[in-house]
């Protein structure tokens, strides 16, 4: 069975762990754990220092997940297309092939309801295979980084483009910062799996940027839960090498030619 079945049959059966990677190191330890591995443009951010990930080009996704596929063996991988990629139907094709073409991922993934869903559709009539996301979308200029669907009109909105997005063929959606009830109602809405980012536990599946987890990242938002300070761990290891140098303790013999 092909990896995009799997995972729409976990839906009602078990969660489906996805977490985002930018490089081997890190795919390569996510890989036995996870089911889907995203190389995100959120690495725009958490790598670069970009103000935002509109400033992620092509180049940048296609360089990180080229990295990343080399650590993926039993994950699906999901790339983003990065903002302007995307903007009709023509440049959103090649650009799609493109990605996958180089970077071997088995689907990419595009931020948004209604406006993309022709575009969208245009992608999966040509084998690409599609991932949505709804609710908060980064890409978004006007974007204020607030929870979504808690209002009715807005509820109403993203209940209606999951649909859409299901009906044009995407195997799941990504639902960032959206209200829990609003979550738990699209998730019974549509018959795909949906992948909550500070979405609540109605969600099929969850996922994170894999660098806020670990800690690396010094801030996060609210949903962010750290399951381990790596600072902590990476300074106290980068203490003990600056100790031995300065005490010409490293290199000893043993790690010398
Ligand atoms: O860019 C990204 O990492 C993402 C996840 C936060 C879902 O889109």
């Amino acid at each position: 069975m092909n990896k995009i079945k799997k995972i729409i049959l976990k839906k009602n059966k078990t969660k489906i762990i996805c977490l985002t990677a930018y490089s081997k190191n890190i795919s390569s330890i996510l890989d036995k754990y996870t089911d889907i591995i995203l190389v995100g443009d959120s690495l725009g951010s958490v790598l670069y220092n970009f103000k935002s990930t509109r400033q992620v080009n092509i180049s940048n996704m296609i360089d990180h997940a080229k990295s990343v596929r080399d650590g993926v063996k039993k994950s699906l991988m999901v790339v983003d297309m990065p903002y302007d990629t995307y903007k009709n139907k023509l440049d959103a094709l090649k650009n799609a092939k493109k990605i996958v073409k180089e970077t071997k991922c088995e689907a990419i993934k595009l931020e948004g309801g209604k406006k993309i869903v022709k575009i969208v559709k245009h992608l999966i009539n040509n084998k690409i295979n599609v991932m949505g996301h709804l609710g908060v979308l980064p890409q978004n200029k006007k974007e204020n980084f607030k929870s979504k669907g808690k209002l009715p009109s807005e509820k109403n909105k993203l209940i209606r483009d999951a649909k859409l997005l299901e009906k044009v063929g995407v195997f799941s959606i990504v639902l960032e910062c959206v209200h829990l009830k609003t979550a738990k109602e699209i998730t019974k809405a549509i018959n795909i799996p949906t992948i909550g980012i500070g979405s609540s536990l109605h969600c099929d599946g969850q996922v994170l940027v894999t660098d806020d987890l670990i800690g690396l990242n010094k801030s996060g938002s609210k949903f962010v839960k750290k399951f381990i300070n790596l600072r902590k761990n990476i300074e106290h290891g980068i203490k003990k090498f600056r100790e031995e140098v300065l005490n010409k303790k490293y290199p000893s013999k043993k790690y010398s030619y």
